[in-house]
């Protein structure tokens, strides 16, 4: 059991970053910030993408921070500290992360086996790839429920084992070792992977300044596109940065925290670029969207590379595993420390062990009905249109994590305006003050509207702009 005050404490802050930007990069840096970045006009994308940071970003990530500080507590626990009329915003903060995290670990059991075959080809074993095409081997492996399930418990196991084990002597041990490995094996695959022959191209899809996605309506899809993006990828809105602010010891300087999580996250996304399309256009592949970039062609890719190709493919599912269990260790603390926090608030007893155990049951199987779903292959399609993951994720991070973001917002920018803003600057000079309070009323919430009427629009298909 934890020391300190029995409920837990980062160790450092320099424990408390890699955790909290283990959360942030994930899938969505690996996967979808290239493609967005390509599709929405290169430069063009990245500066609006980085605006919408600096005045949205920042801003949420701040409140859910020095609220988690300030009321020491798991998400729900936090808003009801507020006032018992917020109970309703804590609990969407509690039931999204659960929605993701199943499909969250499907995916991730998929990066596991990945590694494993990739890991395999390298010395030719009968259960690596074999240099099977990457879409045929990505379709047995979503076909195969069985497999799909055993990796999903296999990965979620894992980050089990991480978050029983607490947060300075599991989550803040095991990302202070796993986050700087992920960048240096993201170097590693940079640098094989701009210097593949016409590698350049890749990188001019990404970086080239395409104003015209601007022309008519087309910035209000790149603003949706980019303020989905910003979100996602700060783990805003879901307890997560409530949860593990609630860890930090009183005298961190959490504007300082809220400047740098954000911009390591922007960092790693430019360049998980740097490491994926340039290889996409040696290849001459399509630079593709959704399942097919990642598990599909960039398979096809490793392939074609010869023998070094299982090297780096390996290294690169691996890297991609980190990004995928860091994140999911967030979104499991994210619900268990509010059962843990009850249950010691009433007894003086951490049951930490216990409720993560539950709850990773829990998620276990709903990641493995997800599993069932192979994709949209096997069951009913969800309201009659999406396959189960894109179901789930639809209600996480379509609806509820905009939504939540935009009443915090709201409660903090007009409502109890000094509950963060004394906690921010009670432990350090708060210089921005003046603009954290103009963004967190105005643009905040109109951004985080704008995100989910953007989000909405893009599930189904609607087609408003
Ligand atoms: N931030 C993670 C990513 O970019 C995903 C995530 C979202 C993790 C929400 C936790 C909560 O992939």
């Amino acid at each position: 059991m934890e020391k300190d005050n029995n409920r837990g404490q980062w160790g450092s802050n320099f424990g408390f970053l890699m955790a909290a930007v283990g959360s942030a990069v994930g899938l969505g840096n690996l996967w979808g910030f290239p493609y967005k970045m390509g599709a929405g006009g290169g430069f063009a994308f990245l500066l609006l993408y980085l605006v919408l940071v600096v005045f949205v970003g920042y801003v949420i990530l701040n409140t859910e921070l020095a609220l988690g500080r300030k009321t020491g507590t798991g998400v729900l626990g936090a808003y009801k500290a507020v006032s018992e009329k917020y109970a309703v915003v804590g609990w969407m903060g509690a039931i999204a992360p659960f929605l993701i995290i199943g499909f969250y670990s499907l995916l991730g059991g998929y990066c596991i086996k990945y590694a494993v075959a990739n890991f395999g080809d390298i010395f030719g074993a009968s259960w690596g790839v074999g240099g099977e095409d990457g879409v045929g081997y990505f379709v047995a492996l979503f076909e195969n429920r069985f497999e799909s399930s055993i990796y999903t418990i296999i990965f979620l196991a894992l980050a089990l084992i991480v978050v029983q084990a607490g947060v300075s002597k599991g989550i803040e041990k095991f990302t202070k070792i796993a986050m700087p490995a992920l960048f240096f094996m993201l170097i590693i695959v940079i640098i094989r992977s701009v210097t593949l022959p016409g590698a350049a191209e890749g990188l001019a899809f990404m970086f080239k300044p395409d104003f015209s996605v601007f022309q008519g309506t087309g910035w209000i899809t790149v603003l949706s596109s980019a303020g989905g993006q910003m979100f996602f990828t700060l783990s805003l809105g879901m307890g997560i940065m409530v949860a593990y602010g609630s860890y930090l010891p009183k005298n961190e300087n959490i504007n300082k925290n809220a400047m740098i999580i954000p911009a390591a996250d922007t960092i790693i996304a430019i360049m998980a670029g740097m490491a994926i399309m340039p290889a996409v256009a040696s290849a001459g592949q399509e630079y593709g969207a959704g399942p097919g970039l990642l598990f599909m062609t960039l398979q096809t890719i490793f392939n074609g590379m010869g023998g070094a190709g299982a090297i780096f493919g390996f290294i690169f599912y691996l890297l991609v595993f980190i990004a995928a269990i860091t994140s999911a260790i967030s979104l499991l603390e994210a619900i268990v420390s509010i059962p843990v926090d009850k249950h010691l608030k009433s007894t003086g007893v951490n049951k930490r062990k216990q409720y993560t155990w539950i709850i990773g049951i829990a998620a276990m199987i709903e990641g493995i009905i997800i599993a069932l779903d192979g994709l949209g292959t096997y069951l009913p399609p969800m309201f009659g249109r999406f396959c189960w993951l894109d179901g789930f994720d639809l209600i996480a991070e379509g609806i509820l994590m905009p939504l939540g973001a935009f009443l915090t917002a709201v409660i903090f920018g007009w409502i109890r305006k000094d509950f963060v803003v004394d906690e921010i600057a009670s432990s350090s000079e708060f210089k921005s003050k003046n603009f954290y309070i103009f963004c967190l009323k105005y643009i905040a919430p109109i951004m985080m509207l704008f995100v989910l009427i953007g989000q909405i629009n893009s599930f189904f298909g609607l087609g408003w702009f």
